[in-house]
């Protein structure tokens, strides 16, 4: 745990007063929220446990690691932070997440889920391990900090104090559209889509708005298999996929601003924020009968004919 902050002057910014948890915050997109929360006047909770690409490698927890480094960077540039080097996707290490927002800070505003790793092979080559391992980190990893952040906020709504708090979690166009070579992957996202759904509406009572995010940037995540799509700028243009230009929709979504807007799913990268429409019914035929197999096959043609074609699963021919 960390001691208290000494009281600071007042803040200024979009965010100013509120307490902002980044999980996976020590690289890529999270390092980007959490620098772009705390340029708003927020003071912010770096999450990241410092694991290798794929999950492995060492545990750097509290003492160091690249949460450390974001932290004195926030820091550096008149900011507030404190590292949190717990695993998201254990009961602990959500739990002492949100604890030490209220240790260092007094409160917690807003929880951003983003933390994660990939396993990529196509799935009959997937190991359980790999797939075990993604939607632990990925599903339970939302669902976790998401639980312990909303029974924080349900006591504080019952004991009268309602808050004005924001959940961002992370999904991805795989979980979206899907993706060739990321069934793992993209079975945890777009839970992370549904997860989305069910938390917006159980928790508005609490005063919790929940959206999710499907972000495309350059890191260490995606900057060697889409090399090409990532590529650096040239010299003067727009750095189309820094992980900064995703960040400002975070901020807004997770500042008292986006009143209103809940349960809802964004794409962004670059200069590009587009809403996402999920599900929904299209054609239907209800004979009010049964059909045999034939007759079903029949039908399923039929509505085809008029139904929008799905998206492109990414990576299919
Ligand atoms: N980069 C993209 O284009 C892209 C596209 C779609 C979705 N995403 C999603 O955005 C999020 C961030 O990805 P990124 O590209 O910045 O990757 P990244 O590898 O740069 O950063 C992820 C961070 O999460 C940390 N982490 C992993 N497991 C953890 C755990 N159990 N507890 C705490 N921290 C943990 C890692 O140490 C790492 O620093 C991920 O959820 C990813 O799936 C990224």
């Amino acid at each position: 745990m960390t001691a208290p902050a000494a009281p600071t002057a007042p803040r200024a910014g979009l965010c100013a007063d509120r307490v902002v948890a980044v999980t996976g915050a020590g690289r890529g997109l999270g390092r980007a929220h959490a620098l772009a929360f705390a340029a708003e006047g927020a003071r912010v909770v770096v999450n990241d446990l410092g694991v290798a690409p794929d999950g492995g490698g060492i545990h750097t927890g509290d003492s160091g690691g690249p949460a450390r480094a974001v932290v004195d960077e926030i820091v550096a540039a008149g900011g507030e932070a404190v590292v949190h080097g717990g695993d998201i996707a254990t009961a602990e290490g959500a739990a002492s997440l949100v604890a030490t927002a209220l240790d260092a800070f007094g409160r917690l505003d807003t929880l951003v889920n983003n933390a994660g790793f990939l396993r990529d092979r196509m799935l009959v080559n997937l190991d359980e391990d790999d797939w075990d391992a993604v939607v632990r980190v990925h599903l339970r990893g939302h669902f976790l900090p998401l639980k312990h952040a909303a029974a924080h906020w349900r006591a504080e709504t019952k004991a009268g104090r309602t808050p004005v708090a924001r959940v961002i979690n992370t999904s991805s166009g795989a979980g979206l559209l899907g993706s060739v070579g990321q069934g793992n992957y993209a079975a945890a996202k777009a839970g992370i889509v549904a997860l989305t759904l069910v938390a917006a509406a159980e928790l508005g009572r609490y005063g919790v708005h929940v959206n999710a995010l499907a972000p495309a940037a350059r890191t260490r995540m995606t900057e060697l298999t889409f090399a090409e799509a990532m590529a650096a700028p040239g010299e003067g243009e727009f750095d189309a996929m820094a992980p900064a230009n995703v960040s400002p929709l975070v901020v807004w979504l997770g500042s008292a601003a986006s009143d209103g807007v809940t349960g809802r799913v964004f794409e962004a990268e670059a200069g590009r924020i587009t809403v996402m429409e999920g599900w929904r019914p299209g054609p239907t035929d209800d004979r009010g009968a049964r059909r045999s197999p034939a007759e079903a096959g029949e039908t399923v043609r039929r509505l085809l004919a008029d139904a929008e074609k799905p998206g492109r699963v990414y990576g299919a021919p």
